[in-house]
């Protein structure tokens, strides 16, 4: 069974980061023979170089026809003062609403081997392993009407709206019961159905889809609880679902608590299980060209895609099992180093997580 995978290095940091996640990549490939083809693409600021726009149509050509997308990171000061509609971030979004990527999939695992690297107590976070998802395409995000306007008083009034159908929220809840499913079995919807009705929906939908996976253990948490709960007892959680800017927070909130962006991947599905799978952090202009930047993320994202979009777990825990080890290894990026382990740069981590997978 073929399949395609479209990578976009982007801009900054991301080019050395996706060319250490590619060697990974054509590594387990060829280990256990998966049939993986890979192709180059152009987005973000480089794209707008090369092509003028963010998101060139041969981009999006070959996006359409890959199973899954690596991507670096884009955006960086020399774009930052293009209009809004025309920079580098612009890219990453038309890609996200294109392909119809509703469901993001925010791991938020601290390695036992970087727990002081939280600002939490090791007790309470050593060993977190939870994955929150972030309904992406629909909620307050991109709900109609919208604006600013001009009330009869004189003053002017900002508004936005918080939409969800039951399909939407059918499709968000279906992803979170997948990949419970794939887990630990137990699942967290958290909203706010104590004051939005839009959540008192969404709480109903996401009740009647349960039906469908008895093995799966639901519970619900208002938003507010939520966060209060990831800082006092994260453990708690296995699978979390929640709708776009609940999501927004609660996946950064859930992302510090591991002290280190340089560790963290990310995906986001559409109901074809075509997927896009980048690291949290962006272009990291201040660091780019150093040959210093953290490539786990970018290498642990490789890792999902085959876990998520090509149906290769074997894969996909050969790379988790390899990163584990190098961190075993004392080795260290700058961005996690601490004191007594051995200090390595973008590539060495690479080179090492290519011997670890033998
Ligand atoms: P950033 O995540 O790029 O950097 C924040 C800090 O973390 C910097 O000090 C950076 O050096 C460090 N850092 C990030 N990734 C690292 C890695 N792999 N290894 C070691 N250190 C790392 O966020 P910032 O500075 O706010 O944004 C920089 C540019 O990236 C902006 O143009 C922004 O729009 C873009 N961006 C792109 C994203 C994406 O492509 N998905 C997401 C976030 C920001
Ligand atoms: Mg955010």
């Amino acid at each position: 069974m073929m399949s395609k995978v479209l990578i976009l290095p982007g801009d900054g940091i991301g080019p050395e980061i996706v060319a250490e996640a590619v060697r990974v990549l054509d590594a387990v490939n060829q280990k256990l023979d998966l049939g993986i083809e890979t192709e180059q693409g152009l987005v973000g600021g480089i794209a707008i170089d090369a092509e003028g726009s963010p998101l060139p149509e041969s981009t999006m050509e070959k996006a359409r026809r890959a199973d899954a997308i690596l991507l670096g990171a884009v955006g960086g000061p020399k774009w930052e003062s293009l209009p809004m509609v025309q920079r580098p971030e612009k890219g990453l979004l038309g890609l996200r609403s294109q392909l119809e990527l509703f469901s993001n999939l925010r791991p938020a695992i601290l390695y036992p081997q970087l727990a002081d690297a939280s600002s939490l107590k090791p007790e309470i976070v050593a060993g977190l392993d939870l994955m929150i998802i972030r309904e992406l395409t629909g909620g307050i995000y991109f709900g109609q009407p919208r604006g600013v306007r001009q009330l009869e008083d004189g003053q002017r009034q900002g508004y936005n709206t918080y939409v969800y159908s039951e399909s939407e929220i059918e499709r968000i809840a279906r992803s979170a019961f997948d990949t419970a499913m794939r887990r630990d079995k137990r699942l967290c919807s958290v909203d706010k159905a104590n004051v939005l009705e839009v959540t008192e929906l969404w709480r109903e939908v996401v009740e009647r889809v349960s039906a469908d996976y008895p093995e799966v253990e639901l519970s619900h948490m208002y938003v507010d609880n939520a966060a209060m709960q990831l800082v006092r007892n994260p453990r708690q959680f296995d699978v979390m679902v929640t709708g776009n800017m609940f999501g927004d927070i609660l996946s950064d909130c859930a992302a510090m608590l591991t002290g280190s962006i340089g560790m963290l991947p990310s995906a986001s599905l559409n109901a074809k299980g075509q997927g896009m799978y980048e690291p949290i952090h962006g272009s990291a202009p201040d660091i780019a060209g150093k040959g210093i930047a953290n490539p786990l993320a970018t290498i642990l994202s490789v890792s999902m895609m085959l876990r998520y979009s090509l149906n290769q777990p074997e894969a996909a825990q050969l790379i988790d099992q390899a990163v584990g080890r190098v961190l075993d290894q004392g080795l260290r990026t700058a961005d996690i180093m601490s004191e007594g382990a051995q200090q390595v740069s973008t590539q060495q981590m690479g080179d090492a997580v290519l011997q670890a997978l033998d």
